[in-house]
């Protein structure tokens, strides 16, 4: 039965270009996993945006001397170039600051607030005496007060990821002017957590599935579940839609795990269908889920958790299916750089609009699969990259793509040949590579990706050792047909492998898929568009599948059918050049 899968995707704040840390934690895994289930045939909804609010996009545009607005802007721009350039396939990306994300933002916070799941209390807050302002999460810097850390910042540890209250904070001091601030009495809400204490635990009782780590912290923070505040002293974000509170807005991290729900509302509402959404939110059959960087968890775990059951029935009165809760929240670790943590003070990162310039999309994409840090940190080298695309991408699979479709071209006049009957031999690697569907296709459910990746590369050797075996390359003059079976069962099991590898490699499978003579899209088109809403319009990434044509089962290749000129997939890099090239880069 076809399956309803919600793929929401974290959303990279707009406050600087998006690195490979981006792409390994969230947007390549989400792609992925939809490409796969969208050739499955499943219904998948994915989607994100930039999330344009909160004291990270406040900073940077106080550093470029822009205001918040322009800064966001500016970086939301580029997000869709960056990920349209990488073949990140959303439904729609979109950003926190449309009116649609607005107004559903206000609700939910009305209707916690009507269901007694948020507070108001009035809190001690630290506050710049000297820049006159107070300072919420990140104006704000000190120790962290669970592992001593030293630049903990006011939201949130990086070094231990607990969720830090900023008042807490040993040593703290302004980002504005590194004074040492005071504490200010001010009123805000909070969202009772605690009140969904039995819920969450009951909701994390049957999710030994989840990721080790995730599931762990996940349940360790249930255990210990205090109110959080969800309103600022702030000027740039969603107004909390009081009376006498327009002057305050919503906390960033309150209002942005919502877009997975405001999103699919404006995507249903650009497509016309404006209850389409309830397909994924209001469906048992439903499952949703979050791709994120482990920094991410608490949020995607607990919080949203919390938010969610505290608005159920928002927007479905006549119904009483509960809203839906996430599935899966397969959370990646970090993706390193030359052996350190990516830095973007001492540019220590690999940014993907530069790389971009220099090397082919499913080249990226394919090393960062290969490295995804699933279970753990894992380090992206520049040795490491040249060696898996010589070694790997253009010798496995480049390669035999390439030397099997010219030998074919060259030898039965640009058609695929008609292989006879074929051999044990022959329906021995066949068999092998349609098994592929299966196993390859199990490892992605499972979102075990790296293991996908090397399971559907395995097979590529497969057909590179039954090709050393087999008589094609010396026998074609002597007996033509045997050398007809040989590359017509070669040519089938790279059909296969085309699909097995297209939610990796989009962009060099549909080239194949063209190379061996198909027409039509394996998946559809991508494109940056002016979405609509009521009252204005703004930029967005769309996906349009209904071209698409890939499905996920081994079909059967026409023989006789006309072949596509034969162009190298992938480029073999030098090793020397590209290193002393990124290393100088790198730290610059
Ligand atoms: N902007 C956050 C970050 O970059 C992620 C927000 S995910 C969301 O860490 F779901 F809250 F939007
Ligand atoms: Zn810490």
């Amino acid at each position: 039965m076809a399956e309803t899968i919600h793929v929401s995707v974290a959303w990279p704040y707009a406050n600087g270009d998006l690195h490979v840390g981006h792409l390994a934690g969230n947007f390549l895994p989400a792609d992925i996993f939809a490409r796969y289930h969208r050739l499955k045939g499943s219904r998948v909804l994915m989607v994100s945006g930039s999330d344009s609010h909160g004291t990270p996009v406040i900073l940077a545009a106080e550093k470029e001397g822009s205001s918040p607005r322009e800064t966001f802007e500016k970086y939301h721009h580029r997000f869709l170039e960056t990920q349209k350039a990488l073949g990140i396939s959303y439904d729609l990306y979109t950003h926190t600051n449309t009116e649609n994300h607005h107004r559903i933002a206000q609700d939910f916070f009305l209707r916690l607030l009507e269901n007694e799941a948020i507070y108001r209390e009035t809190q001690q807050l630290l506050y710049d005496e000297k820049a006159g302002r107070f300072l919420p999460d990140r104006f704000v810097e000190g120790t962290c007060y669970h592992c001593g850390y030293e630049e903990a910042r006011g939201d949130q540890c990086d070094n231990c990821g607990k969720l830090i209250d900023a008042v807490m904070l040993v040593s703290p001091r302004s980002k504005f002017t590194g004074t040492a601030p005071v504490i200010r009495d001010t009123e805000h809400y909070f969202l009772d957590l605690a009140q969904f204490k039995d819920a969450l635990r009951t909701y994390l009782e049957n999710k030994d599935y989840w990721r080790p780590n995730v599931i762990n912290f996940a349940r360790n923070m249930v255990e210990d579940l205090r109110g959080r505040p969800i309103t600022r002293d702030i000027e740039w974000g969603i107004s909390v839609p009081l009376e006498g509170w327009e002057r305050k807005c919503l906390y960033v991290w309150f209002e942005a795990v919502m877009g997975y729900f405001t999103a699919s509302v404006e995507w249903a509402n650009n497509m016309g269908q404006p209850d389409a959404w309830k397909d994924w939110w209001y469906n048992p059959e439903a499952k949703i889920y979050n791709f994120l960087g482990k920094d991410n968890i608490p949020f995607h775990t607990v919080i949203w958790q919390s938010e969610l059951m505290g608005v159920s029935g928002i927007y479905n009165e006549e119904s009483d299916t509960p809203i839906t809760l996430p599935y899966d929240v397969p959370a990646n670790e970090y993706m390193n750089v030359q052996g350190s943590q990516f830095s973007k003070s001492r540019n220590w990162a690999v940014w993907l609009p530069d790389i971009l310039t220099r090397y082919d999309p499913d080249a990226i994409r394919y090393y960062v699969t290969a490295m995804m840090p699933e279970t753990r940190d894992t380090d992206f080298t520049w040795e490491d990259f040249v060696a898996r695309n010589n070694n790997e991408l253009v010798a496995w699979w480049g390669n035999l793509v390439n030397r099997v479709l010219k030998f074919a071209h060259k030898n039965w006049d640009g058609l695929i040949p008609l292989p006879g009957d074929l051999g044990d031999n022959d329906r021995a690697l066949l068999d092998k590579t349609a098994g592929g569907f299966d196993t390859v296709g199990t490892s992605l459910s499972g979102v075990k990706l790296r293991r996908a990746l090397d399971e559907a590369m395995a097979l590529a050797r497969e057909v590179n050792v039954y090709l050393d075996a087999a008589p094609w390359f010396g026998v074609i003059k002597e007996d033509k047909q045997a050398a007809a079976r040989t590359v017509y069962t070669a040519l089938q099991a790279i059909n296969h492998l085309k699909i097995l590898l297209a939610p990796f490699l989009p962009f060099t499978s549909q080239r194949l898929h063209e190379m061996l003579g198909f027409g039509g899209q394996i998946f559809g088109d991508q494109m940056i568009a002016i979405y609509e809403e009521e009252s204005s319009s703004h930029e967005a990434l769309i996906y349009d599948g209904t071209k698409a044509i890939g499905r996920w089962v081994p079909e059967t290749l026409p023989p006789g059918q006309r072949l596509g000129k034969p162009v190298p997939l992938f480029k073999k890099l030098d090793v020397d050049k590209v290193i002393e090239d990124e290393i100088a880069r790198l730290g610059a």
